[in-house]
């Protein structure tokens, strides 16, 4: 099974896809995350990216294919994998193809989760992170069992620096601009599976998988 997700910040993408890597038992490959790692190890990459990425802007192509490529080419995403977080613009759509067309494989599905802006923005303020294995809490909606620390490692939960109101507004912006014209893109190709994004998580993942 080789899907990507798709939709805004906020949407449920990083929540959906760590219950398909349950239900299916193939990698997340969320760019966010990858890039998010670089910038904690204070590699280069992950020094240019932080710039972007804390502005709420989309870090310059060039910078992620390698990554996205590097983590393809493992072992463990031989079977499949769900991308979160790529491709973000028609560039990087474009480069998926070729990547698929030389290993020889399809994108089977895009999934759409279709979410209010609204309820986004109240999903993203109140998000609380664990920096250790990227579990993502919600203050309100998807609490930890102990204030304020990791159900599963007991690391301290803690705020992504583009979660502010201001980055959030951005990063939406940057997401209509660039990011939505890909619905277009894979709808054009029959691929695209659009799920309705609200409701509580079980409800969505079910609609996901009797979609898939
Ligand atoms: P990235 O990390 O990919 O962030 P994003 O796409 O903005 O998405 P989020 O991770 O914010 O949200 P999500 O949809 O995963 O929602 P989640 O499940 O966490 O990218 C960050 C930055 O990295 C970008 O801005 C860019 O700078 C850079 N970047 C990344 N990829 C790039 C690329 N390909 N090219 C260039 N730059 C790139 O849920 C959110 C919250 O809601 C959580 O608290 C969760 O608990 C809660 N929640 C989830 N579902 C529900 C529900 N049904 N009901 C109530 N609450 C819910």
């Amino acid at each position: 099974m080789r899907l990507i997700l798709l939709g805004p910040p906020g949407s449920g993408k990083g929540t959906q896809g760590d219950l398909l890597v349950g239900r299916y038992g193939l990698p997340r490959i969320s760019t966010g995350d990858m890039l998010r790692e670089a910038a904690s190890e204070g590699s280069e990459l992950g020094i240019k990216a932080k710039q972007y990425m804390d502005a709420g802007e989309l870090v310059p192509d060039e910078l992620v294919f390698g990554i996205v490529r590097e983590r393809l080419s493992r072992v463990d995403a031989g079977n499949g994998f769900f991308l979160d977080g790529f491709p973000r613009n028609t560039a990087q759509a474009e480069e998926l193809d070729v990547v698929f067309a030389e290993i020889g494989h399809e994108i089977e599905a895009a999934v759409l989760l279709d979410v209010p802006r609204e309820e986004v923005l109240r999903r993203l303020t109140g998000r609380r992170m664990c920096p250790v294995c990227h579990t993502a809490y919600h203050m309100v909606y998807h609490q930890p069992a102990n204030d304020c620390v990791c159900d599963h490692d007991g690391a301290k939960l803690s705020q992504r620096d583009d979660d502010s109101e201001e980055v959030v507004s951005e990063r939406l912006r940057v997401y209509e601009e660039q990011t939505k014209p890909l619905v277009d893109y894979y709808k054009s190709r029959g691929i695209l599976v659009k799920i309705d994004g609200t409701g509580p998580v079980e409800e969505i993942f079910d609609r996901i998988t009797k979609a898939l």
